[in-house]
This record gives structure tokens, C-alpha cells and sequence, in this order.
């Protein structure tokens, strides 16, 4: 096994989201246990996405979202379900793409460079098992192609887990 093969800068340096779900789908195919594929796909998302602060999994328990793998600062260990992006979007079960987070109702600030936010729910066999969150210090970071982009790979690592 050699994931390096998979880690490889890009030669033209350009970002792209279809290259680095190719690379999430390869990272992801050597374990399907959730706590190592989540840190793996945050380490990977971390060091490829240009201009994120943050990234990270919180996983549904007793009706909250707890502190998973990520990358970044030290986040809150504790999301009440329904309540902030990341709450909203697990029990909307919709993929959120905050461009102001200080605009929405009820956003938890976990860290206050935050300035905007994609979180993608993680849902497994019809159940919601937790959610993806990305942040960015840059007030309208992020795209709808950007959000679909997360999406897909939150779905890649909801596939390769057990
Ligand atoms: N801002 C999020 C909380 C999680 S952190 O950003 C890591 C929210 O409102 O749900």
C-alpha cells in the first residue's frame, strides 16, 4: 500500500475537485472504518482546498453532533441537533452553503475567523450518522459547484464506510 502515490501535488498546481475526488476515492478504498477514513479525508481536504480555515466531521449521537476528525483550530464538542449550519443541516438533511455566517439564524461560532461554511449531512442507509463541515475565514468563499464538489465527497466517504 502506498497512499503517497495518492498525495501527489498536482504539476500544474491548478485545483480541481473532479482530481481531488479521485484522490478521496483512492485514500478511502484502503479501510472502510469511519474514524480513520473521516481523518484521512479531513487531512486530505485540509492540505488541497485552497482558502479553508477549517474541516471537519461531527457524528450524530443522543441527538448531537460530536467533534470528530477534522483539521484546523480546536472546534465546539458539542452541536445541539437543529441548532447552527451544522445542526440545521443534519436535521434538513440538505447540504447548507453559508456565505455570511454571522447572517444566519442561530450559526454557532466555534471560531470567529469563520466566515463562511458548507456542511454536507452524512447519511447512511436512510439514517443521518453526522455531518461534513468546511469553513473559510473569506466571506463568500464557497460556490454552489463548490457545495455539490463537498457533496460528492462526503458521498465517497459515506460509501467507503462500513
Ligand atoms: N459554525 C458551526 C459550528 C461548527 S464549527 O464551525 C467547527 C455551526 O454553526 O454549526
Amino acid at each position: 500500500m502506498n497512499l503517497n502515490t495518492n498525495l501527489k501535488p498536482n504539476p500544474d498546481s491548478q485545483f480541481s475537485w473532479t482530481r481531488l475526488l479521485q484522490q478521496a476515492e483512492g485514500l478511502l478504498s484502503v479501510s472502510s472504518h469511519r474514524i480513520s477514513n473521516a481523518a484521512n479525508l479531513s487531512a486530505l481536504l485540509f492540505a488541497e482546498v485552497p482558502d479553508i480555515s477549517w474541516v471537519g466531521f461531527y457524528f450524530l449521537q443522543d441527538e448531537s453532533l460530536w467533534l470528530g476528525p477534522f483539521q484546523g483550530k480546536p472546534a465546539c464538542v458539542e452541536l445541539p441537533m437543529g441548532k447552527g449550519v451544522c445542526g440545521a443541516s443534519a436535521a434538513r438533511r440538505e447540504t447548507l452553503c453559508v456565505q455570511d455566517v454571522s447572517a444566519f439564524d442561530g450559526h454557532i461560532v466555534c471560531d470567529v475567523d469563520s466566515q463562511s461554511e458548507v456542511v454536507v449531512p452524512l447519511i447512511k442507509n436512510g439514517e443521518v450518522i453526522g455531518v461534513l463541515d468546511v469553513d473559510s475565514a473569506r466571506l463568500n468563499r464557497f460556490s454552489e459547484a463548490d457545495a455539490e464538489a463537498l457533496t460528492g465527497l462526503a458521498q465517497a466517504y459515506i460509501n467507503s464506510i462500513r
